[in-house]
């Protein structure tokens, strides 16, 4: 049995404390990594205005701030065969988007409602 202490900790039967939740419902983390080397990278892909589409969007529907949605610029998550990409945790789930309508269809479906967009998942074996 455990009882809570804070938002993010709470008391074990055995007295230790744990983490529980997380601070954010979800976060997602969008590569915005730019090569000047000719090699692939997310930033070739406009990432960067995927990743502001993704925080305007969060943010009109009133998902962002604790407990609900964080969006985060990230560097190379080393899948870049599969960029652009980004990543929602806690899920832990990939997508490789294309175009704005993906972005709102991320934030809609997923970070709002907690439904995975299938059609937008990263293939599993696609790395750097
Ligand atoms: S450059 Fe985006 S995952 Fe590597």
């Amino acid at each position: 049995m455990t009882h809570s202490t804070s938002p993010n900790f709470a008391v074990q039967s055995d007295g230790t404390s744990a983490p529980t939740t997380s601070y954010y419902q979800r976060h997602i983390f969008f590569c915005l990594n730019e090569r000047s080397n000719g090699e692939a990278c997310c930033a070739q892909y406009d990432a960067t205005a995927a990743f502001e589409r993704c925080k305007l969007q969060v943010k009109a529907a009133g998902l962002a701030g604790p407990g609900q949605v964080r969006v985060n610029k990230a560097g190379c998550l080393d899948r870049c065969a599969a960029g652009p990409v980004a990543v929602v945790y806690p899920e832990a789930v990939w997508y490789s988007y294309v175009d704005a309508s993906d972005i709102d269809e991320i934030v809609e479906s997923h970070l709002k409602n907690g439904q995975v967009v299938q059609r937008l998942l990263t293939p599993v074996n696609l790395g750097r």
